[in-house]
Order: C-alpha cells, then structure tokens, then sequence
C-alpha cells in the first residue's frame, strides 16, 4: 500500500471524526402548565443544557415540534431568536397532524428566514416533517387513544412540498427528514416516507416497549433489539434518536418502573453509548406534556445541576462527543473539558485508526 493511499485514508478518518455528531434535548412550543413559552423561556432552557454539569459533551442542539409560536397562526416560534442567542443547533419540526395544509408552518418558517437570515439558517441541522404522525394511526396508536395523526402518502407529500418551499432559501441544503416510533418506520406500509426522506427521526422508549419485557433489566437488549430492526427497514437512510429516555416518576408500564436510579441507569448504559456516534435528542430537559404522567426531565427547574450524575461511565464504549464549533468556550461552562476531550478522543481515534491502516498495510504488503 502506498503511503499516499494511507494518508488519504487517514485523513478521511480526520474528517469523518471531526464531522458533528450533535447531542441535544427535545422542546415542545408550551410548558408543563400549558403555557406558551417565550424567547427567554427557550433561551433559559438552551443555556441550561449547555451549561449541564458533569455533561459528558456539549448538549447545544435542540428538536423543535412546529415552527409556530403558541397561541399564534403563523409567527415564527420564539425558539428561533433564543437558538441564535445562545448559539444553538435546530432540528425544526412542522405539525403535520389532524391537517390538510402545512401552509401556516412554511409561512412561520419563511418569515423567520426573514427575520433572521443566515443567524438563524445558519444554525439549522435539519427538518422534521410530522412527528409520530404515522404511529398515531397505527393499531397501537389507535389503542392508546394518540389522537390524530396522517397517513404515510400525505407526509410524503408534506416531506416534497417542504423541500419546494426551502429550495431557494439558505435552508436548501438541509436535510429535510421524518421522526416517528420505531414501529412506524418498520412498518411497510409506511415505505413511501422512508423513500422520500434524507433521514430517519427514529423514536425509542423501552418503557413503553410492554410487549417486549420491558423490566428496567431488559431495556439494552430492547433498546438494541429496536434500533436494529431500524437500521435494516430503512436501508441506507441515516437513522437519527429523535426521542430516547426513561421516565424518574410515574405510573408503572408493563414491567418497566420509573424511577431516579433507572433513569440514570438508562443514560448510562444507552446514552452514553449513543452520544457522539448517533445524532441524538435525549427526552427530555423538561417536561413540557402535562397530559403525560410519566416525567422524563433530567433537571429540576431547569437548574444546571441534574437530577442524577451525568458522567459516562469509563467502559461506555463510545468516544466522547466531538465538538469543533469554535464558540464552545463563549456558550458553556463545560467549554475546557469539551475542549481537552475533543483532542485526547481525536488522538485516540487518529492512534486507532492509524493502526488499522498500519495492519492493513503489512497484510496487503
Ligand atoms: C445577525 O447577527 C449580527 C451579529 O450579532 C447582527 O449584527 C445582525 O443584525 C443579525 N442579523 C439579523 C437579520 O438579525
Ligand atoms: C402499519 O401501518 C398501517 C397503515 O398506517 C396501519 O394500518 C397498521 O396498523 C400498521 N401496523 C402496525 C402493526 O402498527
Ligand atoms: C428482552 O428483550 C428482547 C427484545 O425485545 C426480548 O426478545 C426478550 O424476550 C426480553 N427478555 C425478557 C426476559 O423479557
Ligand atoms: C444489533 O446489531 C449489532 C450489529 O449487527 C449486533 O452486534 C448486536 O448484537 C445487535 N443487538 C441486538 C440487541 O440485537
Ligand atoms: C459525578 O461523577 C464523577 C465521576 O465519578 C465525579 O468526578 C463528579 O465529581 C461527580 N459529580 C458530582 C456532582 O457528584
């Protein structure tokens, strides 16, 4: 193998490592009691989860649900000036449930582009088109009384006039995906969808898995069970964790118990080997579904010290998040260890991968 070969090879692991892998919570349009949230709100609730303490990487990523501020037709959410204060990535969700038009959420999106320009475009990882909208019409979603929701052929179609809309705005280059339960994407019935996504928004909670043997005992091998069953249904579509968490209070779900200890445990030993290999938007930094008894948010307040220690255990099995925006040290409190971590795991990986190439080069030799 000749040495040019090897460098390139490297380098293509440089790059693949320093690509960004975001970690990010979820953020409904209305808090716990109801309430529309304002800009601070959001710029409150973005501040804490970068400023997370013992934070196992730089939680600067955020999934929103609908472009559409609260109690409102149109106006672009008060998300969109809070991501860009605190310097925050957006996975943007339009409503697509109970609808025949997505009119009102391209409107807010097309004026918050105004608004804002590139600081806001700027920030965009990616668009949401529904959520759960095909689970809600499923036997189960049926069974659990979700509400409405929409057939595959009509996300479908939402998924190809979005990319209509933003094709000749900044945000022409962003994927522009789906987000539903697991058991939606597996589903062939929902084909079209996978067919016409960049990616795959893939919800997954082994407490409500209670058909599966859901004690807490259980929840890596359903977790693992479910994830894999996703990867193989959509091919070679990207497959992002939009939902992942487990509940510190509430009712009991087949065998799964909500509690303190699961909670943490379920972060460790499935978090901690998601973040920085898997896009993933943990559920949640604070509840924001009061119809939902199960509470799943990891801070009290929105106080920047979490309910339980969020650092990864050593043998987690993945590599820190890496995080090469620049700004980290202006936004969090975490910005030295983000930054210390990003060189030591990048040289691991480099040492990795360079003994890789080295092994492959003595054998082709
Ligand atoms: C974008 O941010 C810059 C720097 O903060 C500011 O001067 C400018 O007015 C902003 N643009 C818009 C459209 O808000
Ligand atoms: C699969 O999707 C179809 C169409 O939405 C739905 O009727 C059916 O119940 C789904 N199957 C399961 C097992 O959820
Ligand atoms: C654990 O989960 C897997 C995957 O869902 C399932 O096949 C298995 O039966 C479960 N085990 C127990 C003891 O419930
Ligand atoms: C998922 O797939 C991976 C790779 O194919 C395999 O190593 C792992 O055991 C699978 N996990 C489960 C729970 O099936
Ligand atoms: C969290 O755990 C880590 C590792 O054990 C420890 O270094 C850190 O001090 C703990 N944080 C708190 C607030 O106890």
């Amino acid at each position: 193998m000749r040495t040019s070969t090897i460098f390139a090879i490297v380098a293509s692991l440089g790059v693949a490592i320093a690509d960004d892998v975001y970690l990010g919570f979820n953020s409904g349009a209305t808090t716990d009691s109801k309430n529309a949230k304002k800009q601070a709100d959001f710029e409150k609730e973005f501040e804490t989860a970068q400023k997370l303490r013992d934070s196992p990487g730089l939680f600067n990523a955020i999934r929103l649900y609908t472009n559409i501020q609260a109690e409102t037709t149109d106006t672009p959410i008060e998300a969109f000036p809070a991501a860009v204060k605190t310097n925050t990535k957006l996975l943007l969700g339009l409503w697509c449930s109970g609808t025949t038009s997505i009119k009102n959420e391209l409107s807010a999106l097309s004026k918050g582009i105004d608004q804002y320009g590139t600081n806001f475009t700027n920030l965009v990882i990616g668009i949401s088109v529904g959520s759960e909208d095909m689970y809600r019409v499923s036997e189960s979603g049926i069974r659990n009384n979700a509400g409405l929701g929409q057939a595959a052929e009509a996300i479908a179609n939402f998924v190809k006039e979005v990319r209509d809309n933003i094709k000749d705005t900044p945000l022409s280059k962003i994927p522009v995906g789906h987000v539903d339960t697991w058991t939606a994407w597996v589903n062939e019935s929902n084909k079209a969808v996978v067919d016409e996504v960049d990616f795959v928004g893939a919800n997954l909670f082994p407490y409500y898995e209670d058909d599966k043997g859901n004690d807490f005992s259980n929840a890596t091998a359903v977790f693992g069970d479910a994830f894999n069953k996703t990867k193989n249904a959509v091919g070679d579509k990207p497959v992002w964790i939009t939902e992942t968490g487990w509940p510190i209070t509430g009712p009991d779900f087949g065998k799964a118990k909500a509690s303190l200890d699961n909670a943490k445990g379920y972060w460790e030993t499935i978090g901690c080997t998601l973040f920085g290999r898997t896009n993933t938007f943990w559920y949640t930094l604070h509840d924001s579904n009061p119809d939902n008894k199960a509470k799943f948010a990891i801070t009290k307040d929105l106080s920047t010290t979490p309910q339980f220690n969020l650092t990864c255990p050593a043998n987690a099995g993945a590599p820190p998040s890496i995080n090469t925006s620049p700004s980290n040290s202006e936004n969090g409190n975490n910005g030295k260890s983000a930054a210390s971590t990003t060189s030591s795991s990048l040289m691991s990986w480099l040492v990795a991968g360079l003994s890789f190439v080295c092994a492959v080069a003595a054998w082709a030799a």
